[in-house]
């Protein structure tokens, strides 16, 4: 597809890109510089409303951030806006569109402080260069305010530096830095005005509390607090306003704004960390550039016009990428879709540090209380490259969540998708195999998280939804491989940027298996050990059908838990037993399996085809001998009852749990059980509902019982997994199924996707969110809002399923 902007901008553009535009990626190597280039910079900081980090640089990385307020009244002291905070109650936050190896546009509406912000960033084309844009005007023009814009610059690690540029200009539209950092080589940063009033209504109360000028302060601050740079302004604030006041001099009221401006006054000597504080009136609104230069580039981006430029090239490339691989045709819902992939994209971020570990305690397997972990260490420090579930409530990464966030990416950029799972992968340990549920880096990471969660723990696993990334990521380089020995893609080269290159070049993807497969091999291991159930039992029932190794079950449930399932309370055996055999957990360990032998495929390793093709069929023969109810049609979880003359009692509970085989596509295609899927998931009195499926069916006993988390409420998740399946199995009339099925299996197809879009996007269309998950009985957003992680699935539903089976 060709990008559709004036010819002036194309005249501009292609100067400044040329270079750029005949570079190959052929080899490995240059795959990996692609990717390593055009996603060095990104606003990776997402736990910040707006903050900027390189990745994979440890040593000595240049952090950037955003701080404002009002600082018209003192109330605005307690609105200073920096961690994205949903208790800040902002209007809206986020992305209209974005991309992190492009830019894009952030906009934030925050009525306390009167203030609509939209910030533009872009980079130049080989990645090396960025730009940010910030520009601000009142809410509401009636309300005089007075808007604070304070950024923070350092440059970490003790061979850096960052000071004024004492050889360019210096005045109060204009400051100018010079920054070196091993990693980065030298560089400059210029900050310049280009619209705005100053505040300057009443006098200034002294040489640096003058709010009509730009102030520019600058000490060292050690890098493990430089995340702390909201805390520090503040308390530098508050003993710069005790001073004043100290003179005995009466403030006039008019001069508040210059008493709200951050001053040196310990005489701090100057250092890497900068903060410059800028007061605009909003009588008129204000508008100023930051602009990194690498020395000695060749794309630098020299003016606020070339920036103009490039902001506009950025937002049509973006527009046109997001139409060659979403088609949404009214324009309303294309919105919706566009701002809520951006937001799930502007959730990526660079994350660094130790995290906590006790490897010490040991689960009770017998008592199912609440598992304590309190022999914690410190390890690390591990680096990861990662979305994450919401910027304000989750901003860290989750194995979990990831796998869906992925699966959502896939459709746009499958370069991307390649790389976050590297480095997910890379942080399984080689010893144990294991990895960490959630990934919580560093002191900052930590502090949004209460204690009691910090700790992981080797013992407990998580459903491993990155291998079902993985594995669709496969099937799709394969399915791809086989088209493209017949037609040569040249769309993406047309489009300026590259992307999809993996689908392109299967030697990338060899090499990465190749890589990752020791440590995804142990991974499995790991994870079928560490699960896996006691079945001694059930083949006293069940006879030798059952095979011992192949039967699964979630370790450390508790009472009224099975956090490690993902499913946080949906209904278990009560009461528990450490016989009992998880349904998820066995359909999860077949995704694992199955990904391990599409691995072994790719690198044509004979023995490991079988071995995993083997596991894999004891699975779906396990999932049948133990889960499957002939009497009720129906999976469910087990559990060992002595009283009873079978021995083996099933755990009837209706609901995600048992959709889980057709969920993941375990159930072969052939199968006559899909008929009872369909007919489940249709049933209105049991799970189907206007809003989605329900996550338990409306008969259960625990149904919109105690938290009502996964006892009711619609998940965005399981639904697009739910109606994906559908797809995989309906889409071309199914393999040997009835007509009556397949009819039903269409219609349900067809109104669940037009339920799950008008329903999210009519809650969108009010308050401006998407959620956590949905009400089953009114639609409307539960839990965590701007929750554009797992959620940001409907962008798929809405532009890649297919329109009806
Ligand atoms: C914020 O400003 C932008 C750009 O001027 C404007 O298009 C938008 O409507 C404003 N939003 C609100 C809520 O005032």
């Amino acid at each position: 597809m060709i990008v559709h902007i004036t010819s002036a901008l194309v005249c501009l553009c292609t100067a400044v890109f040329a270079e750029q535009a005949h570079v190959t990626y052929g080899e490995i190597e240059d795959f990996t510089k692609y990717q390593d280039q055009t996603l060095r910079w990104a606003p990776y900081r997402s736990n910040c409303y707006f903050g900027i980090r390189p990745r994979f640089v440890n040593d000595n990385p240049l952090m950037m951030g955003l701080i404002w307020f009002d600082s018209s009244s003192v109330e605005g002291l307690n609105q200073l806006r920096h961690q994205v905070d949903i208790g800040d109650k902002l209007d809206k936050y986020g992305y209209e569109m974005y991309d992190p190896r492009l830019g894009g546009r952030e906009v934030i509406i925050d009525s306390a402080n009167n203030l609509n912000l939209t910030i533009h960033f872009v980079k130049s084309r080989n990645g090396e260069n960025w730009a940010t844009r910030v520009s601000g005007c009142p809410l509401d023009t009636s309300k005089g305010k007075v808007s604070s814009v304070v950024m923070y610059f350092n440059q970490n690690g003790g061979q850096g530096t960052l000071k004024s540029d004492l050889t360019k200009r210096q005045d109060k539209h204009h400051t100018n830095l010079v920054g070196f950092s091993p990693e980065l080589g030298n560089y400059d940063l210029s900050i310049s005005d280009i619209t705005g009033n100053y505040y300057s209504r009443g006098p200034a109360l002294g040489k640096d509390a003058d709010s009509s000028k730009t102030s520019h302060m600058s000490f060292n601050v050690p890098d493990d607090q430089v995340w702390k740079a909201r805390d520090i302004f503040q308390s530098m604030l508050g003993e710069s306003v005790q001073e004043l006041l100290a003179t005995g001099n009466k403030m006039h009221p008019l001069s508040l704004p210059s008493a709200l401006i951050v001053r040196n006054i310990n005489n701090f000597p100057s250092g890497n960390f900068h903060f410059i504080q800028k007061t605009f009136d909003l009588d008129q609104p204000f508008e100023f550039d930051i602009i990194y230069n690498k020395k000695g580039s060749k794309q630098r981006i020299t003016s606020g016009n070339e920036l103009t430029a490039l902001i506009s090239w950025t937002m049509a490339e973006l527009d046109a990428r997001f139409n060659k691989k979403f088609s949404i045709e009214d324009p309303n819902l294309k919105q919706f879709a566009q701002e809520t992939l951006a937001n799930l994209m502007g959730g990526i971020g660079y994350f660094y540090g130790t995290q906590m570990v006790d490897r010490e305690t040991q689960l009770d397997e017998e008592q199912f209380d609440k598992i304590e972990l309190k022999r914690a260490k410190e390890e690390g420090p591990l680096q990861l490259f990662s979305s994450v579930p919401s910027r304000a409530f989750f901003p860290r990464g989750f194995y979990w969540d990831e796998g869906f966030h992925l699966i959502q990416m896939m459709e746009y950029d499958c370069d991307l998708v390649l790389d976050i799972l590297q480095s997910w992968f890379d942080l399984i340990e080689d010893d144990s195999g294991w990895i960490a549920r959630e990934l919580i880096l560093g002191s900052e990471a930590r502090s949004k998280v209460p204690q009691e969660f910090q700790i992981q723990s080797p013992n407990i696993a998580n459903p491993p939804t990155l291998l079902l990334c993985f594995s669709e990521l496969l099937s799709r380089v394969l399915k791809h491989q086989e088209l493209s020995l017949e037609s040569i893609d040249d769309d993406s080269l047309a489009s300026g940027l590259q992307t999809d290159q993996l689908l392109k070049r299967p030697e990338v993807l060899t090499s990465f298996a190749k890589k990752v497969y020791p440590k995804l091999a142990k991974h499995h291991q790991w994870w079928t050990e560490s699960q896996k159930g006691f079945t001694e039992e059930y083949m006293e029932a069940l006879g030798d059908n059952v095979h011992p190794d192949e039967a699964f079950r979630w370790a450390g449930r508790t009472f009224t838990h099975c956090l490690p399932s993902g499913l946080d309370d949906y209904p278990r055996s009560q009461p528990p037993d450490e016989a009992e055999l998880h349904l998820d957990a066995l359909a999860w360990a077949g995704v694992m399996t199955r990904s391990m032998k599409q691995i072994s495929e790719i690198l044509e390793m004979p023995d490991e085809i079988e071995r995993f093709a083997r596991i894999e069929q004891n699975i779906l023969e396990n999932m049948n001998t133990i889960h499957w109810s002939e009497q009720d049609h129906c999976y469910y979880d087990v559990t060992i009852d002595d009283d009873s003359d079978e021995l083996r009692r099933f755990v009837r509970h209706e609901g995600y749990v048992s959709l889980m085989p057709f969920a993941l596509k375990l159930e072969p295609r052939s199968s006559d059980k899909l008929r009872w899927f369909v007919e489940l998931m249709g049933d209105k009195n049991k799970l189907f509902g206007d809003y989605g499926i329900l996550s338990l069916s409306r008969m259960d006993e625990y149904f919109e019982t105690g938290e009502v988390y996964w006892r009711g409420p619609v998940w965005i998740n399981m639904n697009y997994l739910f109606l994906d399946s559908l797809a995989y199995y309906f889409e071309d009339g199914g393999d040997n199924q009835d007509a009556k099925t397949v009819e039903n299996a269409r219609e349900l197809y067809s109104s669940l996707k037009r339920n799950l879009i008008s329903n999210m996007h009519r809650v969108w269309s009010q308050d401006g969110y998407v959620y956590e998950n949905y009400n089953h009985n009114t639609g409307g957003g539960n839990g965590v809002q701007h929750f554009t992680g797992w959620s940001s699935l409907i962008v798929n539903i809405m532009g890649r399923l297919p329109e009806s089976l």
